[in-house]
């Protein structure tokens, strides 16, 4: 037993909860909590169908530790960006453990660019792929790739913008036609990271791919990919940056831009994102969304970044991939 209470769904999605500790608020109690009852908050997340969040969370913004320690709850190994070829600049400067996402110095990082047209013909912010460019699991280049990300808003944008949307693999997966199941089964992806210059719109704009090192290599990972906590199938993509279309984005399949992997990406990308698979969130001071990259899919959303500065930071857990990958050694760490 423990002190926390999951409303499920999370309001507005089909899927996800909304944890409250019971009889206390802030992050001090919610992590001591966390701690005293370790199997709770992962067991949360697996029963969310991977999305949990915690609000009023404001105190780590000024004792980054915390996001680490609760971190931690959720894995047995939390990256240390200063030990994988991260640039410095997007690391915290204090704590190696948080990546930062932000428009302001030091990162500087650009929101993505709006959909076109901004909203859908009945007013509503755009969330289905190909309407919606950006969908992707966090590091699904490496293998092993990592289980859990968490990040906090230490100071996001009004509602309206710089919205974070979250897709149900799990629920997407179980929903197609049984004969395109039986098909993506056995499918393997073809993932690699955007630097690569291997994505769609590299291939189209006739870009030379760059020379890679072994420890960049395109990694394959199952469509069809077995969650190893609940032993559920959710569908695991990416789609134009995140995948390799010189050589993919299936094994296996005609490549490129033009083939019939391409065709078949569409297909299951749109599938994936329909609106009722996406929670799509508004973010508020405080707020802490826990998500498994392991059978959810998210993308950042457009904000105004002339005007607001948005300052977010991720931790990102791993250590249990699953039985496909039991052994590897890690592919993005250069060999010594
Ligand atoms: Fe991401």
């Amino acid at each position: 037993m423990s002190d926390f209470q999951v409303q499920k769904p999370l309001p507005g999605s089909s899927f996800g909860g909304l944890v409250r500790l019971r009889g206390s608020d802030g992050a001090h109690a919610f992590i001591a909590a966390a701690e005293a009852a370790p199997h709770a908050l992962p067991r949360a997340l697996a029963d969310a169908s991977g999305l949990l969040l915690m609000q009023d969370m404001q105190a780590m913004a000024d004792a980054p530790e915390l996001l680490v320690r609760l971190s931690r709850i959720f894995g047995p190994e939390v990256e240390d960006y200063r030990q994988t070829l991260t640039p410095a600049h997007m690391v915290h400067p204090e704590i190696p453990e948080i990546f930062l996402v932000s428009n302001t110095p030091p990162a500087s990082r650009a929101p993505p660019r709006r959909p076109d047209p901004p909203l859908t013909a009945d007013g509503r912010l755009p969330v289905q792929f190909p309407h919606r460019r950006g969908w992707h699991t966090d590091q699904s280049y490496r293998r092993p790739p990592p289980d859990i990300s968490l990040f906090l808003a230490v100071q996001p944008v009004p509602h309206g913008q710089g919205q974070t949307l979250f897709a149900d693999g799990t629920a997407a997966y179980e929903a197609l036609p049984p004969a395109l199941k039986a098909r993506v089964d056995t499918l393997e992806g073809l993932h690699v990271g955007f630097s690569a210059r291997r994505g769609r719109d590299a291939m189209l704009a006739g870009e030379t791919p760059r020379p890679l090192a072994p420890h960049e290599q395109p990694q394959r990972q199952p469509v069809a990919r077995v969650h190893p906590v609940t032993g559920r199938r959710a569908l695991y993509l990416c789609e134009y940056g995140q995948m390799d279309w010189l050589e993919g984005p299936f094994v296996g399949m005609q490549p490129g831009p033009n083939g019939d992997g391409a065709a078949l990406l569409a297909e299951l990308m749109a599938r994936l994102t329909r609106p009722e698979f996406v929670y799509v969130h508004e973010w508020t001071p405080g707020d802490l969304v826990v998500w498994d990259n392991r059978c959810l899919v998210h993308a950042a959303t457009w904000f105004d970044a002339e005007n607001e500065a948005r300052v977010m930071w991720r931790t990102t857990v791993s250590g249990n991939p699953g039985a496909a990958y039991v052994g590897e050694r890690k592919s993005w760490i250069a060999a010594a």
